[in-house]
C-alpha cells in the first residue's frame, strides 16, 4: 500500500500513529526504528502521544535497525543517542525494553548474531520502520548487498561517512545493521520517505526492477509493507498507484 500525505505535519503524525496502533493492537510488540532526518519528528510525536495518552509500553521492545561503529554511544550522530534523545528517554527508559547494536565490540560478528537472536527470542520483528537512503540503501545495506545477508558490519555511503567523521573527529567508522534477510522477515514494514532528495529513488524502488543494486527494491516482494511519502518524495509515482 502507498500512502501520500499532503504536508510534513501529517506525514510525521501519520507515521507515529501507525506505531501507536501497533502497540495498542499488540502490547508486547517488537518494534524496529530507523534514525535520520526523516524519522526524528515522528519519534518526538510518538513520545508525546505515549506520555499524554498514557499508552502502556511496558511490554514493548523497541530496537534500532542499525548503528554507527567506532564512536562513543553518546556521540549525537550515534543511532542510540538519537533514539534516546528523540523517544526513549522521553517515555522513561525503564518503561520499555530498548535494544541496539553496539557502537564498539571486540567481536562484531558475535554481537550482531546475538542481537538478531535476541529479537527472534522475543518472537521476531512485528513492525519495522525503514528510512530510504538516497542511493536506495536500507539500514546500512548499501547497493550490492546480497538479499540473503543477515546482521553484520558494513561500510556506509561516502557522504554519510565524511559527515560523521567530521562531526566525531574520528575515522574508520562503519555501520552495524540488520541484513536484508532480517528485514524481509519483519511481519509488517512501514517505509517512510520525504523530501525532494528522495523523489528519484522512491520511484526506482517501487517501479524499477527488483535488484541488489537498489536494496530497497526488495520491498516489492514483501507481503505486508506500507510506503508513506510526502508529495515531494512521491512526485514521480503515478497517481493510480497511490491510495
Ligand atoms: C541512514 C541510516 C538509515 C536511514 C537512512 C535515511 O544512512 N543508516 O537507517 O534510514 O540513511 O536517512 P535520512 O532519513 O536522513 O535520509
Amino acid at each position: 500500500m502507498i500512502t501520500l500525505t499532503h504536508n510534513i505535519e501529517s506525514f510525521d503524525s501519520l507515521a507515529a500513529d501507525r506505531i501507536v496502533r501497533q502497540i495498542i493492537n499488540k502490547p508486547d510488540s517488537v518494534i524496529g526504528l530507523s534514525t535520520g532526518r526523516t524519522t526524528g519528528a515522528m519519534h518526538r510525536i510518538l513520545a508525546s502521544r505515549i506520555v499524554d495518552e498514557d499508552i502502556d509500553v511496558s511490554r514493548v521492545t523497541f530496537f534500532g535497525l542499525d548503528e554507527v561503529t567506532g564512536v562513543d554511544p553518546t556521540f549525537p550522530g550515534a543511532c542510540v543517542a538519537m533514539l534516546k534523545n528523540e523517544l526513549i528517554d522521553k517515555i522513561g527508559y525503564k518503561d520499555c525494553d530498548f535494544l541496539m547494536l553496539p557502537t564498539s565490540s571486540l567481536d562484531f560478528a558475535g554481537s550482531c548474531r546475538e542481537f538478531a537472536d535476541e529479537l527472534k527470542s522475543r518472537g521476531g520483528i512485528d513492525f519495522l520502520v525503514l528510512g530510504l537512503g538516497e542511493n536506495g540503501h536500507l539500514g546500512f545495506n548499501q547497493p550490492g548487498s546480497p538479499f540473503g545477508c543477515t546482521a553484520r558490519v558494513t561500510d556506509m555511503d561516502p557522504a554519510l561517512y565524511s559527515r560523521l567523521c567530521a562531526e566525531s573527529g574520528r575515522t574508520g567508522l562503519r555501520g552495524a545493521t540488520l541484513g536484508i534477510k532480517d528485514i524481509m522477515h519483519a511481519r509488517h514494514i512501514l517505509l517512510v520517505a520525504k523530501g525532494a532528495n528522495k523523489t528519484q529513488i522512491a520511484a526506482q524502488m517501487l517501479l524499477g526492477p527488483v535488484t541488489e543494486d537498489l536494496p530497497a527494491s526488495v520491498l516489492q516482494l514483501h507481503p505486508s509493507v506500507e510506503f508513506l511519502f510526502d508529495a515531494d518524495a512521491a512526485a514521480l509515482i503515478p497517481d493510480n498507484s497511490i491510495c
